[in-house]
């Protein structure tokens, strides 16, 4: 499989804070409730501006750490579970704002899986030679979708944007995705269409019948303990894959950058892989969980903070609504 390499990151993680105190105010529970059962502390909010907003600010941080200027972009891939309007997609609207006229566009929807599955996507699109510079932005504001009055899902979530410029490379490149469809009543937020159409009959009379009525509000629904189960093997299972593909060992990974949903996910997974949480990166508890921006926004940190060695195997994992999964293993 051809390799690709990081041309630059970039993050965008709003000012406003809440911290588990703020829920507090909201709803019944504690600090040391919420740290205890994910290790998040506090998340950032998007209180005044939109999602597409925040990709293209990640989207400019990526690409002048990258010293490549917008009209070098060929394509645009967005990852998204929260995205402004229905349509246009949201690459389109980061093109806008970023002046990046000459690339193609497109938006993923694997939820939370965005990232990963947005740079298998990359690769492929990098080995053809007709594209040279990929840009993926996974930009969330969940925010917009949690049910603050919800004390089980609300509290895990915040908002933000990662980006980061690709380009084809000698490096060694896996990446693994899989989704369990079954199950993809675990985790999801209904469009709620205020349609006008004169000829419908009651088509919430089929939605009823199946999903809890509060789906009715376009709330994100989840049983944290049907997700909770699935991640813990579905991360482990993605590792195991991606690393037999590539012909890696799991023990020669030099850092994991998994999803950041919740603490007691991330330590079991690993734990299931012998993998020791000192090549564990996380950042969950100033984060939260940011769905697929979670794995870019934490690249980011580790970039700046000069972590990031060549020669590095790193190894991404996440999972999310579908339910989806997956993993790569990328040679920095
Ligand atoms: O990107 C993927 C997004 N989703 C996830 O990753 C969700 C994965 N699941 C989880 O992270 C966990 O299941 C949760 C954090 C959602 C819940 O933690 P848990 O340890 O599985 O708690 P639980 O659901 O078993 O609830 C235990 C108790 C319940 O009370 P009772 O029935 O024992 O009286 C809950 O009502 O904790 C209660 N509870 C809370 N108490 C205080 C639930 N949420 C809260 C809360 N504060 N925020």
């Amino acid at each position: 499989m051809s390799g690709i390499e990081f041309l630059g990151t970039g993050s965008y993680v709003p000012e406003f804070v809440a911290d588990n105190d703020k829920f507090a105010e909201i709803v019944d529970t504690s600090d040391e409730w919420i740290f205890q059962r994910t290790g998040i502390k506090q998340r950032h909010i998007a209180t005044d501006k939109p999602n597409y907003y925040m990709g293209a600010q990640a989207a400019k941080r990526a690409l002048e750490n990258a010293k490549v200027s917008a009209e070098d972009v060929d394509l645009i891939i967005v990852s998204t579970c929260t995205p402004d309007f229905f349509y246009p997609a949201m690459s389109c609207l980061i093109q806008k704002l970023i002046g990046a006229k000459n690339a193609a566009c497109f938006d993923v929807n694997s939820a939370c899986t965005g990232f990963i599955s947005c740079l298998d996507i990359a690769q492929k699109y990098l080995a053809t030679d007709t594209y040279k510079n990929v840009l993926i932005v996974s930009a969330e504001k969940l925010s917009q979708q949690v049910d603050y009055t919800d004390r089980a899902s609300c509290i895990l979530f915040g908002d933000a944007a990662g980006a980061v410029l690709l380009t084809k490379s000698g490096k060694r490149f896996n990446s693994f995705l899989g989704a369990e469809g079954d199950e993809f009543e675990a985790l999801y937020c209904k469009i709620n269409y205020q349609t006008n159409c004169p000829w419908y009959g009651d088509i919430n009379e089929y939605y009823e019948n199946r999903f809890d009525t509060h789906a009715k509000q376009n709330f994100l629904m989840q049983d944290g303990k049907a997700v909770y189960k699935f991640a813990v093997n579905a991360m482990a299972d993605a590792v195991r894959n991606v690393a037999a593909q590539g012909g890696f060992s799991v023990d020669e990974l030099d850092l994991v950058i998994p999803h950041q949903a919740n603490l007691r996910i991330i330590e079991k997974a690993t734990e299931l892989l012998g993998i020791p949480s000192d090549k564990v990166y996380t950042n969950i508890e100033h984060m939260g969980n940011v769905s697929s921006a979670c794995i870019p926004v934490a690249l980011n940190e580790l970039f700046g903070a000069g972590k990031i060695r060549e020669g590095m195997k790193i190894c991404f994992v996440g999972f999310g609504a579908g339910l989806t999964y997956g993993a790569a293993i990328m040679e920095v």
